[in-house]
């Protein structure tokens, strides 16, 4: 194994989940409680830069031009221990990595963050890992980096183990037009992190059991939907599984909500739409941020529509983004 002489630069796209992923087996290997599923979107990316160097006697990392203090760097710094260790090698490294988002309004995401990193650190350390096993490395920094290896639709794999929980393309080049419109709602309160949430759901939740169960059927269902182009079951059953997990927050001890008033507000307004005949429907993660998945032609007037209430920077289109790319 060669580290490499130069610095490595990967970059990886962010994706919104439609089967989402809400609960571990194994908080160490991150082994999830179910199978996944999600949308690569193209507007939304992390580009992150690797060098493993001598000189170097702690890693360093940059985030938007800014050096990270040592707690702050704490889960990349973890990260970049687990690859020397894969790749049998003790340099520290230099990381810059940048957040390319629209606005800086909380969009950015743990799932293009590590799956640049895994990229970038890995071809760094002189480790030439398939997309299977760079999808494997990214999921020991964040669950839902592991889907954004690849672009379009991807899954998850839940697995049993580091061996077998990986993801896979079910389809990285849709020819049908999807498109999401995401309104970016801030969060003035204090998040409550996707780890904690889901350790609450996971030990407290009585629904949990049935969460995983549906939760399973929902991904069939969406994958036959994209097998048949189907919009409607799609849209559907991504929005019933998004209220299902958002259900375990309400159902949690303590109980919690990523919902704020914009939120519901939102989720409202897009059941007003499709009863004026708009096929859309919304889905939300770990945050108040609401996305509305629906078909490129309709993207323009759900734009439109959505902006007069909450303002020209808040809403956003999107596309099917591509997967990783690394530099040699
Ligand atoms: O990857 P994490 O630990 O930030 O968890 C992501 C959780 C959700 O975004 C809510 C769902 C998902 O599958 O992406």
């Amino acid at each position: 194994m060669v580290i490499a002489d130069h610095p490595i630069t990967a970059k990886a796209h962010t994706n919104i989940a439609l089967v989402k992923y809400w609960g571990k087996l194994d908080n160490q290997l991150i082994i999830p409680q179910n199978d996944s599923l999600s949308l690569t979107l193209d507007e939304f990316y992390t580009q992150t830069t690797v060098q493993f160097l001598p000189e170097l006697s702690a890693d360093e990392v940059i985030f938007d031009n800014e050096r990270l203090s040592e707690s702050a760097s704490k889960r990349v710094r973890t990260f970049l221990d687990h690859v020397r260790q894969l790749a049998g090698i003790n340099f520290h490294a230099r990381v810059i990595t940048k957040n390319f988002v629209p606005t800086a309004a909380g969009l950015a995401s743990s799932a293009s963050g590590f799956a640049a990193l895994a990229g970038a650190a890995s071809r760094a350390a002189g480790l030439n890992l398939n997309r299977r096993d760079l999808s494997r490395l990214a999921r020991r920094g964040s669950g839902s980096a592991t889907r954004s290896i690849f672009g379009g639709f991807a899954a998850w794999q839940q697995g049993q183990d580091d061996a077998t929980s990986y993801a896979y393309p079910i389809d990285e080049q849709p020819t049908w037009d999807i498109a999401v419109v995401a309104l970016v709602l801030n969060a003035k309160q204090k998040k409550i992190s996707s780890r904690v949430g889901m350790r609450l759901a996971v030990e407290t939740s009585p629904f949990y059991s049935a969460w995983i169960k549906a939760s399973q059927a929902d991904f069939e269902t969406v994958k036959t939907a994209i097998q048949n182009e189907d919009f409607e079951l799609l849209g559907h059953t991504s929005e019933q599984n998004a209220m299902r997990m958002h259900a375990l927050t309400l159902s949690s001890d303590p109980n919690f909500t990523y919902f704020n008033a914009d939120s519901i507000q939102a989720m409202n307004m897009v059941k007003e739409l499709r009863l004026q005949g708009i096929s859309c429907y919304f889905t939300m993660d770990a945050g108040p941020n609401v996305k509305i998945i629906c078909q490129g032609a309709d993207a323009e007037r759900i734009r439109c529509y959505f902006q007069s209430s909450f303002g020209q920077d808040q809403v956003l289109v999107t596309r099917s983004g591509t997967g990783i790319s690394i530099s040699n």
